[in-house]
């Protein structure tokens, strides 16, 4: 580490750095080195690697600001073990002034592997600089309902789009620090968190809720957490068959376990069940499993195993870094802000862009045209970069909607802004202007995670999928009032706009765009930067669309459809589709061929299509890969994505995109034998811009 530490649970210098060697262990070494260490400790040494070291007077200070510095675990000085320094994320990092990245569901939203990876590298790199080493913010749980109030920390209701963005979050982490992967398992409502059943059976577990697990478990992250949830009766911290026989047996899963904070834990015998730390101190570990080891109720070589497990994950990790780029510096760079801005433009979402009078789509304005624009809506002025939880990064600044605005227009430009508060102001002020941008949607308040303090509920599940009914009559009496209106929607999930869609020609659905997102959303409105983001989720016509939901339940069912897959098999039409964005120019598909029309269990083909960028400007357009399934023996989906590029064009080019796809990937889990299957049936693949099927090429092809 360098000399300066903001924590102030001092590093003691050189801690995590002894156990660095001076040339980097093998795997061999790791291992008997961590045996070595292991004989040598007694069994309270072992019980306190085992738990946070978080102490009461460190929460009263997270309870004024929680995770101002790291929070630690495990440190042993007598045996030179340093301890486990957590920080949260994951639009970046918790702890003291981080640069605020957009939010997980807008990166989602830009399908852009390597951005993500760059992010994780920026964000192991602020989490380093500020003395921590173990990152709790890869979220990749799936939404399975876009009320679910923390929708916004993960990337999107696909489990390949969660698996990939989450592994490449993954990759960027661990040049720095050890990545911690959660919840783990189906943990998507938020007010009932803490105690409710979701019932599953094993094919809809393993083939929707944790395939993107097992991505990130294969990419190697460090540590997984538990969730809160119980998953078919029993507590996700306390779940054998999710921390045992799945995740640690079957797919040997090296790291350890940690439990979600304060409530994770029930009692001592966790540790029977594979979890291996109480976080962030010791409740229900510490003496209580010390006494639960004495009485013969948690084994020995259960202690044992979670130890070396832990051991080993610190000393592997130790090895890692690139201490030149570590320093106060580093947080907040300004390469990690010009990260954010371009991260914000890529992820926001052109929905909709019609013709207006002049017979040209509003979007993009040329600011050289521009007289004047009214910029309506509260939410334009506002430091509106999430949820107020456990995810909350407190950046530096943060330019606003109309900062960025304000900023982008030159001085010829007359640029008012009005909250919207009254209808009748804001109509008149409409008339007066150019266009209008009217900037609608959520903040904390209205979704998050669930907190209560002192038994009021702050942030949690969303009430409502729809603006409230003052902001869908601003747009409607707006739109009335001037033809050229740019609703521009903040949030982190979906949204039911039907009371108003059809009224205004453009739509922009910007997220939760972190510090820089009012420069990027002016980046996409006056057409410095052509969208190429695309819907992570599907944004549904009607609440009947979606399953069923209820923030309150104490045990609720997850069957095998949601999102798209849901409206597919119901034969309902979204207002948008999952994988569906615009662009400033077009796109066209051709020539889509296979490599093999027929290929065996064990092999693989490869698909093949040209993209050719049929419009005037350069752009990113993301290719989709889907796959039905044609005779199965169980029901499958109508279609699901296994496959995404994104790829650079400029105006008149053609690019041949390729996907590999192995037989492997398109099994369904039998249930009676425990065992994945990859069905001799037919197969459809197609390839297109988004999920909807008008949109799609299509060719067939036969496992045999
Ligand atoms: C959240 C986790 C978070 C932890 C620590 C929990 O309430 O569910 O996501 O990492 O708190 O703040």
């Amino acid at each position: 580490m360098p000399g300066f530490i903001w924590s102030k649970f001092k590093l003691v210098p050189g801690l995590w750095g002894e156990l660095k060697p001076e040339t980097s262990r093998t795997e061999a070494q790791i291992s008997q080195r961590t045996e070595v260490i292991l004989a040598g400790m007694t069994l309270d040494e072992k019980i306190d690697q085992m738990s946070g070291d978080g102490r009461l007077i460190h929460n009263i200070d997270t309870m004024i600001r929680y995770n101002q510095e790291p929070l630690p675990a495990g440190e042993n000085h007598r045996l030179g073990i340093p301890g486990i320094r957590f920080s949260d994320g994951p639009r970046g990092i918790v702890m003291y002034c981080s640069t605020a990245f957009p939010v997980p569901m807008a990166r989602g939203a830009s399908w852009d592997i390597e951005l993500e990876e760059r992010i994780g590298d920026a964000i192991g790199v602020e989490a380093r600089s500020q003395g921590a080493n173990f990152f709790g913010g890869v979220c990749i749980n799936l939404p399975r309902h876009p009320a679910w109030g923390r929708s916004q920390e993960t990337f999107g209701e696909d489990p390949h789009l969660l698996g990939e963005m989450g592994a490449a979050l993954i990759r960027g982490i661990q040049r720095h620090v050890m990545a911690c992967v959660k919840h783990f398992a189906c943990n998507s409502i938020e007010n009932s968190r803490y105690h409710v059943d979701v019932r599953v059976d094993e094919r809809t577990l393993r083939e929707v809720y944790l395939p993107h697990f097992k991505r990130c478990i294969d990419e190697g992250v460090a540590s997984v957490m538990g969730a809160y949830n119980k998953v078919n009766g029993d507590f996700c911290c306390h779940n054998e068959h999710l921390l045992m026989d799945i995740l640690k047996e079957e797919w040997e899963f090296e790291g350890f376990v940690i439990s979600d904070f304060i409530n994770g834990v029930k009692d001592a015998t966790a540790a029977s069940r594979g979890l291996d730390i109480e976080m962030p101190f010791t409740i229900k570990y510490g003496k209580h499993l010390k006494k639960a080891v004495k009485a013969g109720r948690v084994a020995g070589d259960v202690i044992d195993e979670s130890v070396r497990r832990i051991l080993r994950t610190k000393l592997r990790f130790a090895q890692i870094g690139q201490p030149e780029r570590y320093g106060e510096e580093a947080v907040g760079h300004r390469d990690h802000v010009a990260l954010a801005r371009e991260a914000a433009a890529k992820s926001m979402v052109l929905l909709k862009n019609d013709p207006v009078t002049d017979g040209m789509p509003v979007l993009p304005v040329s600011p050289d045209e521009l007289r004047s624009v009214a910029v309506i809506g509260k939410l334009a002025i506002a430091d509106n970069t999430g949820d107020h939880g456990s995810s909350h990064v407190h950046a530096p600044y943060v330019c606003t909607p109309l900062n960025g605005i304000q900023s982008a227009v030159g001085g010829e430009t007359e640029v008012i802004f009005y909250d919207g508060r009254r209808i009748e102001k804001a109509v008149d002020l409409a008339r007066r202007k150019d266009c209008v941008i009217l900037v609608v949607g959520n903040c904390h308040y209205d979704e998050g995670e669930g907190i209560k303090v002192l038994g009021v509920q702050k942030g949690g599940d969303r009430k409502s999928l729809r603006l409230s009914s003052h902001e869908e009559a601003l747009i409607t009496a707006v739109a009335g009032a001037n033809p050229r209106v740019v609703v521009v929607l903040v949030g982190g999930s979906s949204f039911i706009m039907e009371n108003w869609r059809h009224e205004v020609p453009a739509i922009l659905m910007s997220w939760y765009s972190g510090l820089e997102g009012g420069n990027a959303l002016a980046d996409i409105l006056f057409g410095k930067v052509n969208p190429s983001g695309k819907l992570p989720l599907v944004f549904p016509l009607s609440e009947d669309q979606l399953p069923f939901f209820d923030s309150e339940a104490d045990s609720v069912v997850y069957d095998y459809f949601h999102g798209y897959r849901l409206l597919d098999k119901n034969g309902h039409e979204p207002a948008f589709h999952f994988g569906f964005g615009l662009s400033y120019t077009t796109f066209s598909y051709s020539n889509l061929a296979l490599s093999k029309d027929i290929i065996g269990p064990e092999e693989a083909l490869s698909i093949s299509v040209d993209i050719f960028n049929s419009g005037g400007l350069a752009g990113e357009e993301i290719v989709q890969l889907y796959v039905s399934y044609e005779g199965s023996s169980v029901e499958r989906v109508a279609r699901e994505l296994k496959g995404f590029k994104k790829i650079a064009l400029k105006p008149g080019e053609v690019q041949r995109v390729t996907f590999e796809l192995s037989a492997k990937r398109l099994a369904y889990y039998d249930e009676e034998c425990g065992k994945w299957v990859v069905e001799k049936i037919g197969y459809k693949v197609s390839v297109g811009p988004s999920s909807r099927v008008d949109d799609l090429l299509s060719a067939n092809f036969w496992i045999e």
